[in-house]
């Protein structure tokens, strides 16, 4: 494919990975992804803001094809999606110098094997003339990486914001459809970015105050309304969870499955909005994605030996690492005739440090009893939203 121009002198220059369905062995792909790669041409020097993932390094060499000299090539973040062409760019521009972070040194030292002269760290806001524009380098740690940063081009004002802001979207688009990037990049701040909201808040405060006209990532389309994602970051990383409950569950022979229905009818009625998530065959990346606004985890399982559903282990797991904003926490358990899975669960969310609301443990099918607690439940949580003043 040929440099795609997204102003004069600034072309995209990455890989469209339509195929690609899972990342990390653990994030799902449905919509696939780009790695996003920028060439931008001074009067003077010509620089290439990160690579591509190494399965699509024959994308960018042909897209660099007409391109005879590279000055740097500029590192925003070492994960091989991003670096893992380094050695064959590098082997084709012998005197294009790295640019990186101090802290990106490491660990394209120890990831790829780059280091010596070849490497160069920038400080936070240094600038790099290439003559009709600059570049300068913002540090946003922890987003993801200790290491990442982002570039800023003044005189275009675009800001080149590396895995902040990023969707898994394969599309032909160079700038976003934008009702189909905010979802995509909704369920891609769930996965990747939700772990930092504290930090994450300070590299916001930092990107912001640039100004940029376009923010362009790397992955996934670019934003040619900024406020779209800007706004939205803001929202996901520091405005109230909303009046939400979301009900991951397994069932096996239906009695979960019966005290889940209870339940969202039960938070229904009261004007409690409900995500119900079977985790049987369930695409994580569903559950990540209704985390950032969930206000209430009940999670409902059946116990196999003593424990929770392993499902279940594997989902509490995930919710505790995303560190979501929930507050409240409860859970809705069937078993046979023993059962340890309400400690094992409150055990491994405690991370979570949110209210637990006494759950509802049922021996064989709901009875009458049972069901009259699972209304209890649902009054529960709907008046915690209520008095929280949720909506
Ligand atoms: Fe897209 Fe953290 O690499």
């Amino acid at each position: 494919m040929r440099p795609r121009e997204l102003r004069p002198g600034v072309y995209s220059v990455g890989a469209v990975d339509w195929d690609r369905r899972v990342f990390d062995m653990l994030i799902p792909l449905p919509e696939g992804t780009s790695y996003n790669s920028y060439l931008v041409r001074g009067t003077d020097q010509t620089v290439l803001l990160d690579t591509v993932d190494p399965t699509m390094t024959h994308v960018l060499l042909d897209s660099l094809s007409g391109v005879e000299r590279i000055d740097y090539v500029v590192v925003q973040h070492a994960e091989q999606d991003h670096s893992g062409s380094l050695p064959p760019v590098l082997a084709r521009y012998p005197d294009a110098q790295v640019l990186c972070s101090a802290r990106a040194v490491d660990l394209l030292a120890t990831h790829l094997g780059i280091s010596g002269n070849r490497v160069r760290a920038v400080e936070d806001g240094e600038e790099l003339q290439l003559g009709s524009k600059t570049l300068r380098f913002v540090y946003i740690p922890w987003a993801h990486w200790p290491e990442t940063m982002s570039t800023f081009l003044p005189e275009d004002k675009i800001l080149f914001s590396c895995d902040l802001f990023g969707s898994h979207l394969a599309t032909s688009d160079l700038i976003g459809d934008e009702r189909e990037l905010y979802l995509a990049a909704k369920r891609y701040y769930a996965e990747i970015m939700m772990p930092f909201r504290p930090i994450l808040k300070k590299d916001l405060e930092k990107v912001e105050p640039l100004g940029a006209e376009l923010i362009a990532p790397s992955h996934g389309p670019v934003y040619g309304r900024p406020g779209l994602i800007l706004d939205a970051y803001r929202e996901w990383i520091d405005g109230p969870p909303h009046n939400l409950a979301v009900i991951p569950y397994v069932t096996m022979h239906g009695s979960t499955k019966m005290m889940v229905d209870r339940l969202a009818g039960g938070l229904i009625d009261r004007g409690v909005k409900v995500e119900k998530l079977d985790l049987q065959g369930l695409d994580l990346g569903r559950l990540a994605t209704a985390l950032v606004d969930a206000a209430t985890i009940v999670a409902a399982t059946p116990t196999v030996i003593t424990h929770p559903h392993p499902l279940m282990v594997s989902a509490l797991y995930l919710a505790a690492e995303l560190k979501p904003k929930v507050r409240f926490l409860s859970a809705m358990v069937s078993y046979g005739w023993a059962t340890k899975a309400v400690e094992h669960m409150t055990e491994s969310t405690a991370g979570l440090k949110a209210e637990v609301i006494e759950p509802v443990v049922v021996k064989g099918l709901p009875t009458d009893d049972d069901l009259q607690k699972i209304d209890a439940l649902a009054g529960a949580i709907a008046t915690r939203h209520a008095e929280a003043g949720l909506t």
